[in-house]
Formats: structure tokens, sequence, C-alpha cells
């Protein structure tokens, strides 16, 4: 039985999303406690089922009782949510084909049709309702009472959590995804009200012609999970011979005009059309031509979007802007004074922006994002009561543990990191994050191939001291970007120093770590006194296959199985037993 310290009436107001990378946030007076996403509860990748694990982590962290939130913000209620809502055995099909645990039959090329029409679809009374009553009864089976459930549309979300998030007190903020509530995004203006800040609508893209949909089906006829492996097709297109926009039949799929997104192809015309073209192009370069059809309208978009708004600071959601070169585009070419990507852009970050939506509609000012910090964190004795149960690991209590690491590091390790709370969205940033030299090739490669097991073309990312950057990147213009959300072209004589964590194309997607008290910053100072470099290769700590480690248990099952000698978890060193 749970107990719950109680809070003397503050506003909370619960985010909750149920459908791909379900997950859920708490917000109380404004300030946001704590936010995680299913998939690290219930240990399946992009968990797709309603959060009970989230929801009740978010609680706990907050010290309320359910019984004591009174309002919820709901993401999404379009037909095809309904339905899965009810039906969820047609949601938990549509999960194992996709992450190729299911074998497709005869019928699953017509599901699949179905299923991108009815996604296509505009919310209605009757599936508002049904989405309501689904959530409420599942609330209140968790303990809920007497709350006010608030249904906010799929691209309000987003466009909040880029809005909110950013702190900009104005700007254009943009949505695009593959498609939620009959759209495939939309454009809008923010401006801070009497009380708290408020959306303008400036435009709407239909469903219909799909940029996230368009990249999905690239990604899906190159035999990766869409959904899941967009950035795989991204690096990918980096290898290719490029093929001149004049020879490149997909950008003829799309035509961008006065804000509209539009295609002239109908969906299964379109899905014919990359059918023929995957046959006839070798993989990277069909890769090249679809990430280049991305770019160029995604570009279009956001110019004519400056121009109409005459806005220069940007806020940037949905699961297009996961694509950091393409976001490097928008902030080099376009005279964007500043550019903020919500770190968590995909659905998965549906919850926060729900929450903030809906904050925003009732009046209740909001901080702007600051740590993502928001997921679990573990206690020392914690850590030492779950190591004991660990067979065939050792814990060594260390005076520092990122001068610890970072010795390992200067010497040529790889290291598991496991410190403080865990961070929310899909990078790692410094709390559960594996950690090696970011000068090595070899080291690189190994890590790819043996412990990651990712392709050969998938590229790590830095973090690296803020102050660093300068010195490193040629594209860095004093405004530190601490999400690893948009790459950065690196300075050619730096590229030695930074060779296992650069992509082919010589750019990098870099964090940067303000010099602070944080362990993480410690331990890249530390690095920087013992290798001349404030920088490390920086990739998330999960088994293959597996979401981001969340508990000690998880942490100590990755490190027991890897070929990896060194954890630094909380204030202790972890060795294998019988290990050197
Ligand atoms: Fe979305």
């Amino acid at each position: 039985m749970i107990s719950y310290p109680i809070m003397a009436g503050p506003t909370a107001i619960l985010g909750v999303w149920d459908g791909h990378d379900a997950g859920s946030a708490i917000l109380v007076e404004g300030s946001l406690l704590a936010a995680a996403n299913e998939e690290r509860f219930t240990r399946r990748k992009l968990e797709v089922h309603f959060p009970e694990a989230s929801i009740g982590f978010c609680l706990r962290q907050a010290g309320l009782r359910p019984d004591q939130v009174s309002r919820v913000a709901l993401s999404t209620t379009d037909p095809s949510k309904a339905m899965t809502r009810w039906l969820p055995s047609l949601k938990e099909e549509n999960y194992l084909l996709r992450r190729r645990k299911k074998l497709p039959d005869w019928a699953t090329p017509y599901k699949r049709r179905f299923k991108f029409w009815v996604t296509s679809l505009r919310p209605n009374c009757l599936s508002r309702a049904l989405s309501s009553l689904y959530a409420s009864k599942r609330l209140r089976a968790m303990g809920f009472r007497d709350f006010e459930l608030k249904l906010v549309d799929h691209h309000l979300c987003h466009a909040h959590s880029a809005a909110v998030g950013s702190g900009l007190p104005t700007c254009l903020v943009v949505s695009l995804d593959g498609v939620g509530d009959g759209s495939c995004g939309g454009v809008w203006e923010w401006a801070e009200g009497p009380r708290a800040g408020r959306l303008r609508e400036v435009a709407r893209l239909e469903a219909w012609a799909s940029l996230g949909i368009f990249f999905e089906t690239v990604t899906h006829l190159m035999n990766f999970r869409e959904v899941e492996d967009e950035g795989k097709v991204m690096t990918l297109a980096d290898y290719a011979c490029p093929v001149p926009d004049a020879d490149n039949p997909m950008l003829r799929m799309f035509t961008v005009e006065d804000l509209r997104l539009a295609s002239p192809l109908s969906r299964r015309s379109a899905q014919v059309e990359l059918e023929r073209l995957a046959w006839r192009f070798p993989a990277d370069q069909f890769a090249f031509m679809a990430h280049r059809t991305v770019e160029v309208n995604v570009l279009e978009l956001f110019r004519q979007a400056m121009a109409k708004t005459g806005m220069k600071d940007v806020a940037y959601a949905g699961g297009i802007a996961a694509n950091v070169k393409v976001n490097r585009l928008i902030r080099e070419k376009l005279g964007v004074r500043s550019l903020f990507v919500f770190p968590h852009m995909g659905d998965g970050g549906l919850a926060v922006g729900g929450a903030w939506a809906l904050a925003s509609e009732l009046g209740v000012p909001c901080e702007p994002l600051g740590s993502v910090f928001l997921g679990p964190g573990y206690a020392d004795e914690e850590i030492e009561r779950l190591a004991a149960a660990e067979r065939g690991i050792i814990l060594e209590k260390v005076a520092s543990p990122a001068k610890t690491a970072a010795g390992l590091i200067a010497s040529g390790e790889a290291v598991f990191w496991f410190q403080g709370r865990m961070e929310y969205g899909p990078r790692a940033l410094g709390a559960r994050s594996i950690l090696a030299r970011p000068d090595s090739l070899p080291l690189k490669d190994s890590l790819n191939l043996r412990l990651k097991r990712r392709a050969w073309h998938q590229p790590f990312g830095p973090s690296m001291l803020a102050c660093e950057a300068s010195r490193l990147l040629e594209e860095y213009r004093d405004a530190p970007n601490p999400y690893m959300t948009v790459a950065y072209m690196v300075k050619k004589d730096c590229r030695g120093s930074l060779a296992g964590v650069i992509s082919a194309d010589g750019t990098c997607r870099p964090q940067m770590v303000p010099e602070d008290d944080s362990p993480y910053s410690h331990l890249l100072q530390e690095l920087r006194r013992l290798t001349g470099l404030g920088a490390v290769l920086n990739t998330s700590f999960n088994r293959h296959g597996e979401p981001i480690v969340c508990s000690p248990e998880d942490a100590f099952r990755a490190f027991s199985q890897a070929a990896v000698d060194h954890m630094v978890i909380g204030s202790f060193l972890a060795k294998k037993a019988g290990a050197p």
C-alpha cells in the first residue's frame, strides 16, 4: 500500500497520452514536477498502453494522491484513437507488426491502408465522447475522483510543448508530424496574454498530404520500423551520391503554397510511386531523395510562416522536429534569430504539451522547460540495497563519481553512467548514458556494432561543455543547446578530436552542458583536464531493443550482460565479480 504525503490545495494538472510512446506529466502551480513515458516502466519500447505506471510515478513525485488531482488533460480524440481505446487488440496488433514482433499476413496491407485512412479523419462528437468515457473509466479505476477531463487537440499539445517550453514571450510556433486529430501540423503565433500565453492559429495542414506519413512510408519500404527508425533513413542519406533536384521524382509529390501543404497524388498513388522508386533506386539514393523532399518542403513551410508572421524567433515540435539535420537548415538558411525544439518533440511529449495547454487555458502562468531530468531518481541506500540482490556485481564507494568515470573514459574505456533523475525524452543527456572518448573511430565502431548493435551508418552524439562549443563548432552563436535537438557543422581542424561523433557530412548533434556543479558537468570538466577536450561520446544507456534504463535494477541487468567492465552509479563504481 502506497501512502502519499498530502499537499494543501495546489492547482495540479495531470497530462495524459495513451498512444504511441504513452506517458504522463504533472504540473503543480505551473511547475513541471515530473514527466515520464510508460516504456521506461513496462520495459516495452514505445509502449502504447494506458500509462498507469507513469501516472503513478508522477503522483508520487508530486506528493499527490489521485483524488487530489482536479484537472486532467487528455491528448487526441480522433476516430482512430477512440476506436483503439475501446478495441486495444487493434492497437496491440499494429504495435507488434510495426516493431517486427509479429509476421504480417494477407490482410495486413489492407489493414494498413484502412489505418492510414481512418487516422486522417477529424475528431467528431462520438469519438470525443468515447475517448472521454474511456479515460474517465481508467482514471476512476486508479482512484481519481471529481476531476475535470479536458480533451486537447493533438497539434495544440505539440504547439504548447514548443511555445511554453521555449520561454519566449512571443514567437512563431510550428508543429509537424505524421497525423493527429485529422491534421499533420499547424502554424501559430504565440504571444503572452494578460495572465498567461495564448496561441493564435495561422494555418492548419491537412492530413491527406503529410510529410510525416511520406517519411514513415519510405522508412517502412526500406525495411526499417516506421515511427521509430526514421533517423536511420536520415543518416543513410549522407552516404548517397547526391541526386540533383531536377532528377528527384519525390520532389514532385508535394507543393507548398500559402502555408498549404498539398500533393497531386492520392495517398494510394503516392504509395505505389514510392514502391516503384524503392525498386528502381539503391537504398542510399532512395533515402537521399526522401530526405531532400522533407528538407525542401519543411524549409519552404518555415519560410512562408516567417514571411506571413514577420517573426524570427521559432518554437518547433512534432515528430518531424526529430530531424536534427533539417533543424540545422531551418536555423542556418532562413534568418531565424532563435530556434527552440522541444526535446521530447514526438508523440511521447504530448502529455507535457496537454498539461501546458490546459494551464494556458486556465490562465495559470507556467515556467518554461528548464531541466529535462523529470523522471525517477534513486538514493545511494536504494542502489546499495538493490545491488545486494544482484549476483556477480560488486559496488565500491568512490570519493568522486565524476573523476572516477572521467579517468576510465580518458584511458579508452566505455563507461555506463547512471546519475540522478532520469531524462524525459528520447535522448540520454547525462543521467542514463553510455560514455566514451569522442576521438576514437575504433571505439565508436565497437560501441555501434558490438554493444549497441545499431546500423553502421548511425553516428553518436557528443556532450560538450558549453564553453567548448565556439572552439569546436562553426555555427555556434552563444546560444547553448542543452537538448541535442539541432545539428552543427564541426570546424575542419577539430574533426579529429570529434572523429567518433561526426556524421558523414561533417555535422554533429551536440548537447551543450553548462559549467556548473552537476556530476555530468564535473565529469566533462575533469575530462578537459585529463585530455584537453571537455567533450564525450554520449549514447543512451539501454540493452539492445529495450528502452533507456530507468531503475538501478534495469541498469544492473544491462551491465551484467554487456561487454563493459565499469558502471558509475550514484556514488559507486560497479564492477563485475572476477573482472580485473
Ligand atoms: Fe504527433
